[in-house]
């Protein structure tokens, strides 16, 4: 060789390599041996491939048979591939190489130029990471601007498919029966092309992890997506409250289209996404909650005036009742009334449960045995064509609350499965313990311990619009005359009022499973209270009558004066304490609590306490909020109260006061 070639041929920054006709290494530059770690005159006569890593040899030797039978000039980068390069000790590094064919006297010679671009490549890497970084926080700053997630969602596939220069980025999400699919949004994706299966789909949600698809020719994991089988995809689940609802795919015709940083972009956007959808959740359960309240406050109120209505119409009655001793049709009529007279009741008991405004007794409950009192029952009430199963986790805590109360619900949630089976299924009704932590709760529920009955069953389900709306009072499906729409809802204010929270699950054609969490206590269980019975027969004492609704009052006396009480009455705290001065032989002293303007009842009760300690005080009440938070230092009488109750009442508390004074 020339000297002046040769010093050349050193001189040059690049490295170069002369090859031979059956791809011989015939001369390397000293940039040549450096870069690729041999040592001078190591590299001459060795086969070209050897400066290549094993397993991309012989598609190498096919190329370069086919570049030699047409050689031409091949500039740096003109593949668009990146090449690598295999250094003496093993290591690899990304290279550009131009190619071109050199004459000459040995036979033909090919001239490779090559650069180490690992550099380059790097700061590519950091553009790109770059960009990527910059689209997470622009879905994020579009996510806090608008409103509606839907806004946000729509924008997404486009700017991913731009941003990873990829054909195909879709949002989709199990439908609530966990069978079909929903397009939340999606870029290029074609209903014929790439049809979705909704069974791979569930299964990879249910497994909840992501499922990468590097090329669908060499390993293929089952992709929901039908793919071209040169293709890559990756699927990300969206997670909400541990459970995976969609997911986010991205899918191109090309393999390995997904590096680190592409799926890296994928995860921060799905996550983005599943934190939107969370808020949403929350927002939609928080406006549920306050929706519910607001007609818990005005039925409340309704519930209230009603009492009153109904105490004075079914005092009437009862008075009526004594009037027409042995007049057959006249008390049939008034029987007929008073039956009307205890349904409103129940009505209205049932909306007070719904505003919280029922008087509880909570206690603690064991709910294996309570479910075992309610299971005869329940078996007679449902008839043969359904089946109740019960399943009660051993060990369980007590539950803190109104015994019958939750005996109640129970038979509303178990008639309500009933209606949902007209043809028959099975009613399950089971009891366990759980732990309510902060990723479950979604505020709802304070997090702790809670026993949990769920009673599902095997019915209709509800659509949609039913299950936004079942636990509103009068809400009702059901013909006229067969639901009140108030089953619900009365277990949902008894779920609330007791501390606990209600829930349902139902979806179109399959089944209902409504879970009641209920405050867990460590105390002992208590066995059932012994009902006190007893006849209403009056020693002749005085009782003073305190009540502002004259309709009322006279009802009370009556019903007192009926039984050979003496009674004093009057309308206002100010005047029973007046009387109670001047009347040393007031018995007894019966209040209603709510007392209009001035001083309540229980203010009066306090207040006769102090003036005369040993006076067996009795308070009244439709207005059961009052009653809860006022008077649990004295005996109450649920409003409105039959003749029998106020005297056995009455009757009770002024035997307890003659034993306390001996006398
Ligand atoms: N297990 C269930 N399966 C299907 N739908 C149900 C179920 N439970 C309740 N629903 C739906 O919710 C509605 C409201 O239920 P809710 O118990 O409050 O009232 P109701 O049963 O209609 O009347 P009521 O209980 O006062 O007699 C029902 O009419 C029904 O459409
Ligand atoms: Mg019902």
């Amino acid at each position: 060789m020339e000297p002046l070639f040769s010093g050349l041929f050193d001189a040059v920054p690049d490295a170069l390599i002369v090859v031979d006709g059956q791809g011989r290494i015939a001369m390397a530059n000293r940039q040549a041996e450096q870069l690729f770690g041999y040592a001078g005159g190591e590299l001459a006569g060795t086969e070209i491939e050897m400066l290549l890593p094993e397993e991309a040899r012989g598609r190498h030797r096919g190329y370069r048979a086919g570049y030699m039978a047409k050689p031409h000039l091949r500039p740096m980068g003109a593949t668009g591939q990146t090449l690598v390069g295999l250094r003496r000790d093993g290591s690899q590094f990304p290279v550009e190489i131009a190619l071109s064919p050199i004459d000459s006297d040995a036979g033909p010679r090919y001239l490779a130029s090559i650069r180490d671009i690992s550099e380059t490549q790097r700061a590519r890497q950091a553009l790109v990471r770059a960009g990527y970084d910059a689209l997470v926080a622009r879905i994020g700053q579009l996510a806090l601007e608008t409103e509606n997630e839907v806004g946000v969602l729509g924008e997404v596939p486009d700017l991913l498919a731009d941003a990873l220069k990829i054909e195909t980025v879709a949002i989709l999400a199990l439908r609530p029966d966990r069978q079909t699919v929903e397009i939340r949004a999606a870029k290029g994706l074609d209903a014929d092309r790439n049809p979705v299966d909704a069974g791979i789909f569930a299964a990879a949600l249910e497994s909840g992890a992501s499922v990468i698809a590097d090329d669908f020719a060499s390993s293929a994991p089952p992709f929901p997506l039908r793919h071209d089988s040169a293709g890559s995809g990756a699927l990300i689940p969206l997670i909400d409250r541990n459970r995976a609802v969609g997911a986010l795919i991205a899918y191109s015709r090309q393999p390995r289209r997904f590096d680190h940083d592409a799926l890296h972009l994928l995860q921060s956007v799905a996550n983005l996404l599943a934190a939107l959808a969370q808020r949403r959740h929350t927002e939609e359960q928080l406006a549920h909650a306050q929706r519910l309240d607001a007609l818990g406050q005005l039925t409340g109120g309704i519930a209230h005036d009603f009492n009153n209505l109904l105490t004075v119409m079914s005092g009437s009655l009862q008075l009526l009742e004594l009037e027409t001793e042995g007049r057959a049709e006249m008390q049939e009529l008034i029987a007929t009334a008073l039956r009307s007279v205890s349904r409103g009741a129940e009505l209205t008991s049932k909306l007070l449960a719904f505003a919280r405004r029922q008087r509880l007794l909570p206690q603690a409950t064991d709910p294996r045995v309570l479910l075992q009192d309610v299971e005869l029952m329940l078996r007679r009430t449902l008839g043969n064509a359904i089946s109740l199963r019960l399943d009660c986790e051993s060990d369980l805590p007590a539950a803190f609350v109104d015994p019958t109360q939750l005996e109640a619900a129970l038979v509303n949630l178990a008639l309500n499965a009933r209606d949902a089976m007209p043809q028959g299924g099975e009613i399950r009704i089971g009891a366990r313990q759980v732990l309510v932590d902060s990723t479950r709760s979604s505020g709802e529920l304070p997090v702790g311990y809670y026993v949990l009955v769920s009673v599902s069953d095997t019915g209709q389900g509800m659509s949609p619009d039913t299950l936004a709306r079942a636990m509103e009072p009068f809400f009702t499906t059901k013909e006229s005359g067969r639901g009140s729409g108030l089953g619900l809802s009365m277990v949902y204010g008894f779920a609330k009022q007791s501390g606990g929270h209600l829930q349902i699950n139902s979806a179109q054609g399959r089944g209902t499973r409504v879970d009641l969490y209920l405050p867990v206590t460590h105390a002992a269980a208590q066995g059932a209270a012994p009902a006190s019975a007893g006849r209403a027969t009056s020693g002749g004492e005085t009782i003073l009558v305190v009540e502002d609704d004259p309709a009322v009052r006279n009802i009370a006396v009556a019903f007192l004066r009926s039984s050979a009480y003496k009674v004093l009455a009057v309308a206002s705290a100010e005047d029973a304490r007046q009387v109670l001065l001047d009347t040393p032989d007031i018995a007894l002293l019966f209040s209603d609590v709510m007392l209009g303007s001035g001083r309540n009842g229980k203010e009066l009760a306090e207040e006769a306490r102090q003036l005369r300690p040993d006076l067996p005080i009795l308070l009244t009440s439709g207005y059961e909020e009052h009653a809860i938070s006022g008077a649990a230092d004295f005996d109450l009488l649920r409003k409105p109260y039959r003749r029998e109750q106020l005297l056995a009442t009455v009757q009770r508390l002024l035997a307890a006061a003659v034993r306390i004074d001996g006398s």
